[in-house]
């Protein structure tokens, strides 16, 4: 199949690309590189041997949309393009409505224009909002508590209804937990800009001398050490999870969401821990204050995955820290180190 790849070059993005290709599938990347780098998918090319087809745009450049599905026999899409910065989306929830949700709808006129209609969405855990009890189970109530997640919440509503309204439209809405961990060759992996958000990157980036030490945000949460529990998944088990909802999606129609998650919670101290066995450093920390909006637990019930998608995830934690760690050694500033740089 050929399969439009928007955000292609981000970070779950290029780790699908590798098993997409590595599946025998044909690829075409649309991506503005607001949040990544050509080198990114330089790189997806050498460890694949195959040549990747890019084309620099923005998801709202409706011309070069049409241009695309004139030109190509795509026969489905994989919707990865978005902003996914919590605390950005707070100030800045007019950007995100509009990158995001403005962004899909045109995605979707233009799919719909051409006759394609298979599409698997990059949705988040995030829609189950802070008001359920774990494990999440895809038939959940859902609710957003910040302009980010509700930009996921109103596009899974915008998809349930134009999947309802024809249907030739097959969707599938990939609820991501925590995507961590990087490719085990060490040649790509997540390049966040700036101070990192999340928990992983941040580890990482201590272990490594760029930053001086974490902050544990609460450690009086009911859980069993106190600590912040989530469902850490690599991003190599999230890749073959798209291509698992690909084959689904071009056999059977309708629209489908699944919890990508390993069904397993992992506290703050745990992920610490394990990230130190892997580096062989102490990670220095200290207990801070809860961070606003922050839920005590959130893991996955990934009963559904499994049964319907035929996936499982099978990397556990310390296969996440070590390929964590093989990628910021290799790569300390991330892509702007060339590549023939990190290879003398
Ligand atoms: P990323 O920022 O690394 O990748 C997103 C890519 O989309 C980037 O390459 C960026 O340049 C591109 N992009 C953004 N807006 C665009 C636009 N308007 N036109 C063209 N390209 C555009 O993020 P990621 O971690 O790979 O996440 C991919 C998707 O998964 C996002 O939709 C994100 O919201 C979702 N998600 C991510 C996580 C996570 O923790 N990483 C969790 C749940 C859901
Ligand atoms: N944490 C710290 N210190 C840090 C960063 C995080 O203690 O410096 C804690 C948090 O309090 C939380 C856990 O580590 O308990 C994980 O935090 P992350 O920021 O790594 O991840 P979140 O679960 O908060 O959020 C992530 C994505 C969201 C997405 C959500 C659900 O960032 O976009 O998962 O998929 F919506």
């Amino acid at each position: 199949m050929k399969i439009l790849i928007t955000g292609g070059a981000g970070y779950i993005g290029t780790h699908t690309c590798v098993e997409l290709l590595n599946a025998g599938h044909d690829i075409l990347v649309l991506d503005n590189f607001s949040n990544s780098k050509p080198e990114a998918l330089e790189r997806v090319g050498e460890i694949t041997g195959k040549f990747i087809e890019v084309c620099e745009a923005d998801l709202q450049d409706r011309a070069t949309l049409e241009s695309i599905f004139y030109q190509n026999e795509i026969d489905a899409v994989i919707h990865f393009a978005g902003l996914k910065a919590v605390g950005e989306s707070v100030e800045k929830p007019l950007k995100y409505y509009h990158n995001n949700v403005a962004g899909t709808v045109t995605l979707c006129e233009v799919m719909d224009k051409y006759n394609v209609r298979n599409l698997v969405f990059s949705s988040s855990a995030t829609v189950y909002g802070e008001n359920n009890l774990v494990p999440f189970t895809e038939d959940l109530p859902l609710s957003a508590t910040n302009p980010y997640g509700r930009s996921k919440l109103i596009i899974e509503e915008i998809l349930r209804d134009t999947a309802a309204s024809n249907s030739n439209w097959s969707v599938a809405l990939l609820r991501y937990f925590n995507p961590v961990g990087a490719h085990n060759s060490g040649l790509i992996g997540e390049d966040p800009s700036g101070v990192p958000n999340n928990l992983m990157p941040y580890i990482s980036q201590v272990a490594v001398g760029k930053l001086p030490e974490l902050q544990v945000f609460g450690d009086d949460y009911p859980t069993r050490d106190g600590t912040g529990v989530r469902d850490y998944i690599h991003v190599v088990d999230l890749a073959l999870g798209h291509v698992r909802a690909l084959e689904k999606i071009v056999t059977d129609r309708g629209i489908e969401a699944y919890n990508l998650g390993t069904g397993r919670g992992c506290s703050v101290l745990e992920l610490v821990k394990s990230f130190e066995a892997a580096c062989g450093k102490t990670i220095p920390f200290k207990i801070a204050d809860r961070r606003a909006g922050d839920i005590a637990e959130c893991y996955a019930d990934v009963t559904k995955a499994e049964r319907d998608l035929g996936w499982k995830a099978t990397f556990g934690i310390d296969d996440m820290c070590m390929s964590t760690w093989k990628w910021q050694t290799l790569n300390p500033t991330g892509y702007e180190v060339t590549k023939k740089e990190i290879t003398v």
